[in-house]
């Protein structure tokens, strides 16, 4: 039986669990050099301490124009490899795999930092109210592609064991995902493949350049527009090189989401169990969302519904909760509903 402390191969690395602490942003941690400092390197070696299996650091910008807010951590200059280097070896000292979640706002850019760029453009609805975004030409496609590949190959000079492509939530690879965000009507638009393009093809360049040795995984939305063109656009990315699917939610609400089987599983987390079905174990795939009680994620993986559980605010509450439920011992709650 599956528990929580079953070792798991994923691509060419062993995880010594299946506890992996999901990517979570650190606002204002870092300044606007957006450099890994002390403090965040402390910030992930104590987690990696605390037992996870893996650790994914939070979605890191491509480029200084495609940030939340000038505080958001980078790896669009090779000045910024050195901090990594730190995160990485404090984590591998624990024997946690390491990799990084690689991101551009996209829309949604911090008019600070820079324009709102994505696949189309169109009228939005913002914090700040109503803007038009600016739709990018199939050069500039082509250069942002770029950016993510240089980000992607600092992590492995950094040391990453891998990186993550950040496919949901909504920012830029996700807006090429949706069809209420992607109006395009050339190849990086309509179909379920050309949806996928925009990042299968910086899945391949990636693999080309990094070699079979570097975990190439996404982090993707379950959900978009459905769940059966969500499964199709992961099953490019597999194609493409991904050997990890992280399945969260993305731009289309889950109203429409069939319950899964025994009501045990919320919806967030059913988008993993239906990609598991879907995939039968061509690549590991797990789920989030309220992951805060041990018998949950116990259930979960004996049920095998999932292969591994990404854990965010729980362990954001308590740095060691991954061992709190290896060990069966007392942590500090996660006061977050689910
Ligand atoms: C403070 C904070 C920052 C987050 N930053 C990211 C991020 O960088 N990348 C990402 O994919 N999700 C991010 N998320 C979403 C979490 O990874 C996770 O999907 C969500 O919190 C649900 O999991 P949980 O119930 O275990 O917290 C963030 C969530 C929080 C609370």
């Amino acid at each position: 039986m599956i528990k929580p402390n079953t070792p798991i191969q994923i691509g060419a690395h062993t995880l010594k669990n299946r506890i992996t602490f999901a990517p979570t942003v650190k606002f204002d941690f870092t300044d606007d050099s957006g450099k890994a400092n002390q403090r965040l390197v402390d910030h992930y070696v104590e987690r990696a301490k605390g037992g996870c299996g893996l650790i994914c650091v939070e979605a890191t910008a491509v480029t200084p124009g495609g940030r939340f807010c000038k505080t958001h951590m980078g790896l669009w200059s090779d000045e910024q490899i050195e901090g990594h280097k730190q995160i990485t070896a404090g984590c591998h000292a624990y024997d946690s795999v390491t990799i990084i979640q690689l991101n551009h706002t996209g829309y949604t850019t911090h008019p600070d930092c820079g324009p709102a760029i994505g696949p189309s453009t169109m009228l939005r609805q913002g914090f700040q109210g109503e803007y038009t975004t600016q739709g990018m030409s199939i050069d500039e496609i082509h250069a942002m592609q770029q950016c993510y590949v240089d980000a992607a190959v600092r992590a492995w000079k950094a040391g990453y064991d891998g990186v993550q492509f950040h496919c949901c939530h909504g920012y830029l690879i996700n807006q090429f995902m949706s069809p209420s965000a992607n109006q395009r009507e050339d190849e990086y638009g309509g179909s379920v493949e050309n949806r996928a393009r925009f990042c299968s093809e910086m899945i391949r360049e990636v693999r080309r350049i990094c070699g079979p040795h570097f975990l190439i995984s996404v982090r993707t939305s379950g959900f978009e527009p459905d769940l059966q063109d969500a499964i199709g656009m992961a099953e490019e990315y597999v194609k493409a090189g991904c050997e990890y699917l992280q399945v969260s939610s993305g731009i289309t609400s889950l109203a429409a989401l069939p319950p899964y089987s025994d009501g045990r599983v919320s919806d967030i987390q059913s988008l993993g169990a239906y990609f598991k079905e879907h995939f039968k174990g061509r690549v590991p795939v797990s789920c989030v969302g309220g992951l805060t009680e041990p018998g949950q994620i116990e259930y979960l993986l004996e049920k095998e519904y999932v292969d591994t559980v990404d854990v965010a605010r729980a362990i954001l509450a308590d740095p060691e909760f991954a061992n709190a439920v290896l060990e069966h011992k007392e942590y500090t709650k996660c006061c977050t509903g689910t």
